[in-house]
């Protein structure tokens, strides 16, 4: 097996290994080196197509924001091993199971987007504050209702986001379980206790196999939605995405399929894993934690630290449409990369003590929500909803301690805080 110059077969491993991104502390370790010694590397490692490893904040900015050069349609868009890349492209004849904005380069990507993209505006989104903020409290409520401790990513963060994803997409909350599952399954799909069996995480063929059936429960539930939306048009997304045209035609029923399928998936556990881990590094620093208590005015800066920190989005492919040149790599037409959002998260020549986790961090320009055209569409609503939770629970709780192990989910691309056991005091 062979790596770039210096980087050991074990580092190389830890780029792609699920369980490196629940240990963590060692693939940090392997990101801090690379964007010392390597900072655009060729990876070849077992069962993986080559590719170059993007980790500094600078180059994946570089890569994200040109369009032209570096593609999102041509090649998976997420690390993918040959083996499930084979049975993807057998079972639908190309390389993505789903068509939607983040596989979709331009003319076609920006048509798509403009569909929803008023919808996800911060003055749109704004409107949604007294709903949002009537989940936020319900849902601290429950938590207070726990007693004095319970697995705050379970038994908490885990809910809101959906809740809010119910709320956007206007579906009853008898749903939620049956909506919980299924997107729980397409993200954790790396992780055995989030898949249908033991098998995704050792087995990436079946696991494949597994997110295409996920898919097709997903259009099951969501053909109903499109008939009703048609019929009966309300102000929520579903009816938006149900009456969408593109170019005057009306959307595919494919299209429209994976579409729901990202907004419900792309602001679900991304939100509650930022969320569990803000609380997790809270509970581990009192420090910060009073500083949050003394002023919650903080807490829009809190929110940007806690993405940068958890990072719920491990990273991105793209794929290069021409030769080119990259901190002196030589890039080839057809070549993939790997958008380290991670590695780019604590680069320290833009983050002062970037391994520290700073409630008032200020400037933080994370690259959690990626960058360029297909800078996430939901990064207002994202942040509007965990703004107000965080004032909702921290005006009802003085004091936080873990009160056990705190455990991350094994996955290279979305993954985050598994379990976070707090023990709290209600003010
Ligand atoms: C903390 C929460 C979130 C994080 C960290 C996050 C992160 C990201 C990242 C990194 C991308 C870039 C993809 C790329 O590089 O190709 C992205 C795209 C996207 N996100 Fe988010 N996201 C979050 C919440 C949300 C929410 C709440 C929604 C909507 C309900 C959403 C919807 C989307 C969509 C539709 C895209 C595709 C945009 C495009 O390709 O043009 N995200 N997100």
């Amino acid at each position: 097996m062979s790596t770039s110059v210096g980087l050991t077969p074990e580092q190389a491993r830890h780029i792609v290994d699920p369980r490196a991104y629940a240990a963590l502390d060692p693939l940090l370790d392997t990101f801090a080196w690379l964007r010392r010694h390597d900072p655009v590397a060729r990876i070849e490692t077992p069962n993986f197509d080559p590719f170059w490893a993007v980790t500094t904040h600078a180059e994946i900015m570089q890569v994200g924001r040109d369009k032209l050069l570096f593609q999102s349609g041509v090649l998976p868009t997420t690390l993918t091993d040959q083996r499930a890349d084979q049975r993807i492209r057998a079972l639908v004849g190309g390389p993505h199971l789903v068509r939607t904005l983040v596989h979709m380069d331009d003319p076609e990507h920006a048509a798509y987007r403009q569909l929803t993209q008023s919808w996800f505006m911060p003055g749109q989104i704004r409107r949604l504050e007294p709903q949002i903020r009537a989940i936020a409290r319900r849902t601290v409520e429950d938590m207070l209702a726990l007693g004095d401790h319970c697995d705050f990513a379970t038994d908490v963060a885990a809910l809101y986001p959906l809740r809010v994803i119910m709320l956007i997409l206007g579906l009853p909350p008898e749903d939620e379980p049956r909506m919980l599952r299924l997107t729980q399954e397409l993200f954790g799909n790396q992780d055995p206790d989030r898949t249908r069996g033991e098998a995704g995480l050792f087995d990436p063929a079946v696991g494949a196999q597994q997110l295409f059936e996920v898919f097709l429960d997903f259009s099951k539930y969501f053909e109903e939605v499109t008939a009703d939306r048609r019929r009966h048009p309300r102000d929520d997304v579903s009816t938006v995405i149900a009456n969408g045209r593109i170019e005057g035609a009306p959307i595919s029923d494919f299209e429209a399929m994976s579409y729901y399928t990202i907004i419900a998936t792309a602001g679900h556990d991304t939100t509650s894993a930022t969320t569990a881990g803000a609380v997790w590094a809270l509970a581990e620093n009192p420090a910060e934690f009073a500083k949050v208590k003394r002023d919650p005015g903080i807490i829009p800066l809190l929110v940007d630290e806690a993405i940068r920190w958890v990072t719920p989005v491990k990273h991105f492919m793209r794929s290069a449409a021409e030769d080119t040149e990259l901190l002196g790599q030589r890039i080839r037409k057809g070549d993939w990369l790997m958008l380290c959002y991670l590695s780019g998260n604590r680069d320290e020549r833009v983050f002062d003590a970037s391994e520290r986790f700073l409630a008032d961090r200020d400037p933080n320009r994370h690259l959690g929500f990626g960058y360029g055209p297909h800078l996430c569409l939901g990064q207002h609503l994202a942040k509007l909803e965990m703004r107000i939770f965080f004032e909702e629970m921290f005006a009802r709780v003085d004091a936080l301690a873990l009160a056990g192990e705190a455990t991350r989910a094994a996955s290279n691309f979305v993954s985050g805080p598994k379990r976070v056991p707090i023990r709290f005091r209600a003010a």
